[in-house]
């Protein structure tokens, strides 16, 4: 009989498989959510197979309901093989050093463009405005055109995406509608620039003008969900950023430590803000074929979850694991396979998170940015997180006040 755990997983949240993982001392664990099989695995050697493309496959592994709302349907995230490969290339065409610095640059002039208008006000929700920042910076990056009225309409649907996709009832009804809205948008951006038939050097362009291996033009619906592939996740960044912020309240030692010496603390401070908060808790696959891990009989067909979380707080990979600690970073051997909270594996050929190098330059941006940039006071009292939230965040997003500016724009 295999136990039922989607009670406990719903209660207990990230702490629910991590915890089973440790009390049993092993790393594959047969369970049943929703009433449907599934393995569930963590650990490195997990990890690197999870990532083989010939036992595991990605196509209808994730539920719909994350689709209708975090993904979007017919994306890169549910392609195999050749299909997959030339998609992500798609994205990974994008991640060369000079656009990324052009991400980055954008980024820095819409901060200092905001910081301007904080210094007016008493107080502001830090959590709302990096998501408004980082969604002006996204669209100069990619090429799309906006106006205040799509900032006002388009973050908080776009932010909604994200924390309705853990979530069921109403709130997952609200995350739907709220894709489809913006699905829209964009798509009403693609006929305008169909329509006035400019060719330009955007990412806009290049998803617009892509080819799939048959030689045929993605579907407006397809490019809409792939340009959303970009906007949304750069946009929760958002959350990473309020994680650099409660990080510095929570061990304030690290302020001084990151003022005296940036170059040595800044990386290592960003991943472990990466390692040690809880972001998206698992990824799903298929199994491809049938074989034996662990003494474990995996069959065709079968359901399989890859602990992100459970990986990331693995006390074999990661020392005191519970402990904040930047220091481990000095002399960790980072792999492919064991600090995995964007998944692991390559990001060329797998399902690795595209954007792993845009989140890292953007927190370390953000993180340069609240030590030597402004000084604030932090209003809000309660800064804990709940670990059955998916993904979680402090009180709706953390308040700040009294902002004064320390260096004038470079
Ligand atoms: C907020 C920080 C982010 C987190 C926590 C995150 C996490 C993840 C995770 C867990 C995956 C799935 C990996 C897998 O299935 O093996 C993924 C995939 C993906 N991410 Fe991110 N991501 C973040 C930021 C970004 C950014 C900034 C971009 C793009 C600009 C991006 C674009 C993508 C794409 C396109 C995929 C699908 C890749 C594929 O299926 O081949 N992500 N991300």
């Amino acid at each position: 009989m295999v136990e039922e755990s989607s009670i406990g997983f719903w209660f207990k949240g990230y702490d629910y498989f991590l915890d089973q993982f440790n009390a049993t001392k092993n790393n594959v664990l047969k369970r049943r959510l929703l009433f449907k099989k599934y393995y569930i695995l963590r650990g490195e050697e997990a990890t690197a197979l999870f990532y083989d493309q010939e036992r595991f496959s990605r196509h209808k592994a994730t539920p719909k309901r994350f689709k209708k709302t975090l993904f979007g349907l017919n994306g890169v995230q549910g392609l195999d093989g050749e299909q997959h490969k030339a998609r992500k290339q798609l994205f990974m065409h994008c991640m060369n050093v000079d656009s990324l610095n052009q991400l980055n640059t954008y980024f820095d002039e819409a901060w200092f463009e905001a910081v301007e208008d904080w210094k007016a006000k008493n107080t502001i929700n830090y959590f709302d405005e990096m998501e408004r920042i980082l969604f002006k910076c996204a669209c100069k990056w990619i090429g799309l055109p906006f106006t205040k009225k799509d900032i006002v309409n388009q973050v908080p649907r776009i932010s909604r995406m994200i924390s309705s996709a853990g979530k069921i009832g109403i709130q997952h009804w609200r995350g739907r509608s709220a894709r489809k809205a913006t699905e829209n948008w964009v798509k009403s951006l693609i006929k305008n620039y169909r329509n006035k038939k400019k060719n330009s050097d955007t990412i806009f362009d290049h998803f617009i003008g892509y080819k799939n291996p048959k030689g045929k033009h993605l579907p407006d619906q397809i490019v809409a969900v792939e340009i959303l592939n970009l906007l949304r996740p750069i946009v929760a960044v958002a959350r990473y950023m309020t994680f650099n912020l409660k990080a510095l309240e929570d061990y304030p030692s690290y302020k001084e430590k990151l003022r005296e010496n940036y170059e040595e603390y800044g990386e290592n401070f960003i991943q472990e803000v990466r390692r040690f908060y809880p972001f998206f808790p698992v990824i799903s696959g298929r199994i491809r074929k049938n074989f034996e891990f662990k003494g474990h009989k995996f069959t065709k067909g079968q359901r399989v979850l890859l602990d992100l979380y459970a990986t990331n707080h693995y006390a074999k990979l990661w020392k005191a694991p519970e402990r904040f600690y930047p220091e481990r970073f000095m002399n960790a051997q980072i792999s492919p396979f064991n600090l995995i909270p964007q998944g692991g594996g390559d990001h060329y050929k797998n399902h690795r998170c595209a954007g792993e190098w845009i989140t890292i330059n953007l927190m370390k941006r953000n993180l340069y940015f609240l030590i030597y940039d402004i000084n604030y006071t932090v209003k809000s009292k309660n800064l804990r997180i709940k670990k059955n939230q998916f993904p979680p965040l402090p009180a709706n997003g953390i308040k700040i006040s009294k902002i004064t500016k320390l260096r004038l724009m470079e």
